[in-house]
């Protein structure tokens, strides 16, 4: 069962251990803007490291790719993100709130039957399922009407003389652009990859719940190119994969993942077949609430849209079998991580209140070693005895060849103990005066509590095996 608290307790934690700190913050903040402090953003580098090694360089059919943000606008034409990303807007007429019809209607009535729902007969679908404003209650609806959601700004320095252009809602249009400048240039052959981390932008309607939805995201995409005919068993294949890097590489408990097949009504304009992977957020309300939100799609984009850059470019973008010279658009599955929800399910799954024998509490973050921000922590027994102080300096500089490692010197032992619990670190290393007798240092597990000696030489070997585990 969910902690209905949990939530506001890891948005607390965010922000007292420097993980999350809100946007902005002294300018009385920026709503639904995140900035990630000096743990969040040694954190989120190593999520982004995981899946670029992962998916990207442990892989001989991937290669990588940094497109622009900014992009030609005749991109978002061909791709249908000017036509078709939008959600329908609704405003309550009495708290003038603004609000998205579809997302109303799925809490109540389910994804694909809200889907089903035509942007014309929201309005009258929200009357009828009695749904109320989730600000004041009342049931005073506009008409919904469709709302783009890029970002656009403008690109130029005359004023009069600037060209509209739009931030990038996904990163996967980058990858579609340089298709043919991958196929040219480097030793790649259908099936092949294209994996891309990056910003993307959307104006959101209803962002909220941390940095679930934000307006400023970051996403981490695969466009992976086959034959039509091997389209199934890849996409299988992409669904393992993801699986695998949820639960063996960020460490996520499995029965906090599902699968779930969208329905026909739910799918994007560019796709014939999607999963969602979710994961079992605690957002409700109550505690017998479950809320499964998208971590990642993994969608059939067919020839979509290298088609439509064809179309629009007009430059030819098929490619040439070398063996069977056949010619063809390759077909294209999508597996798209959103890097954030990653990052906010690797915390959710990590914290952990546990009582001690003592009666006392902590709060632990049991990331896995490959994730936290600090892997070791060096303490000196106490901060006024010089000799303590020294050598306790000496293994900070010696370690930190190898680990993320931090000094720490403030405070009562336990104190320090309870705050590494908190920043998630597997292990401290306590010099005291024993240290300086017979050269030992004490290790203290995270998650066990125990604590053993080991000799300061043995010390980054024993360290190594320790955290590869
Ligand atoms: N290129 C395909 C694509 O962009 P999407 O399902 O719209 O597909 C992919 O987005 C992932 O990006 C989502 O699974 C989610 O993890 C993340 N994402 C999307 N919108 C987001 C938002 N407003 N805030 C945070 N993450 C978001």
């Amino acid at each position: 069962m969910p902690d209905s608290n949990l939530m506001e307790k890891i948005v607390s934690l965010c922000k007292r251990r420097g993980f999350v700190y809100p946007g902005s913050e002294i300018y009385g903040g920026l709503a639904n803007t995140w900035d990630y402090g000096p743990y969040g953003s040694v954190l989120k580098k190593n999520v982004k490291d995981a899946w670029w090694k992962y998916f990207v360089e442990d892989r001989d059919d991937m290669v990588g790719l940094d497109a622009a943000i900014l992009m030609n606008p005749k991109t978002w034409v061909a791709s249908g993100h000017v036509g078709s990303f939008s959600d329908p807007l609704i405003d309550c007429k009495k708290c003038k709130t603004r609000h998205r019809g579809d997302k109303l209607l799925e809490d109540k009535i389910g994804n694909a039957a809200a889907a089903a729902v035509k942007l014309e007969d929201i309005h009258a679908k929200l009357i009828e399922e009695g749904i109320k404003c989730p600000n004041c209650g009342a049931i005073d609806w506009t008409e919904a009407k469709t709302f783009n959601l890029m970002f656009k700004t403008q690109q130029g320095v005359i004023e009069g003389e600037t060209d509209d252009i739009y931030l990038r809602p996904e990163t996967a249009q980058g990858i579609f652009v340089n298709f043919k400048n991958v196929i040219d240039t480097c030793r790649v052959r259908v099936p092949f990859g294209i994996g891309q981390i990056g910003k993307a932008f959307r104006n959101e309607i209803t962002p909220g719940n941390f940095t679930f939805r934000t307006r400023e995201f970051e996403q981490m995409e695969i466009e992976y190119f086959v034959h039509p005919d091997q389209k199934k068993e890849k996409f299988e294949e992409w669904k393992e994969q993801s699986k695998i890097f949820f639960s063996d590489i960020l460490g996520i408990r499995t029965d906090n993942l599902r699968f779930r097949e969208h329905e026909a009504e739910e799918l994007s304009h560019y796709s014939s077949l999607t999963f969602d992977v979710e994961y079992r957020f605690p957002f409700g309300k109550t505690d017998d609430v479950e809320t499964w939100g998208e971590l990642q799609g993994i969608a059939d984009r067919g020839d979509y849209d290298l088609s439509q850059h064809e179309n629009f470019s007009k430059k030819d973008l098929k490619y040439r079998d070398p063996q069977t010279n056949e010619v063809y658009i390759p077909h294209v599955i999508e597996p798209s991580f959103g890097c954030d929800r990653a990052i906010l399910s690797v915390l959710l799954d990590a914290y952990n209140e546990e009582k001690l024998e003592d009666g006392t509490e902590r709060v632990v973050m049991k990331f896995k070693p490959n994730l936290a921000p600090v892997q070791v922590a060096v303490f000196p027994l106490l901060k006024n005895k010089d000799d303590l102080v020294q050598k306790s300096k000496d293994i900070h500089k010696m370690l930190k060849k190898s680990f993320r490692c931090e000094y720490d010197d403030g405070g009562a032992i336990g104190k320090r103990y309870r705050r590494q619990d908190e920043i998630g670190t597997p292990f401290c290393v306590t010099v005291d005066f024993d240290t300086l007798e017979n050269d030992t240092v004490t290790i203290r597990d995270r998650d066990t509590m125990e604590q053993e000696r080991v000799k300061t030489e043995e010390l980054e070997e024993f360290l190594s095996k320790k955290l590869a585990q």
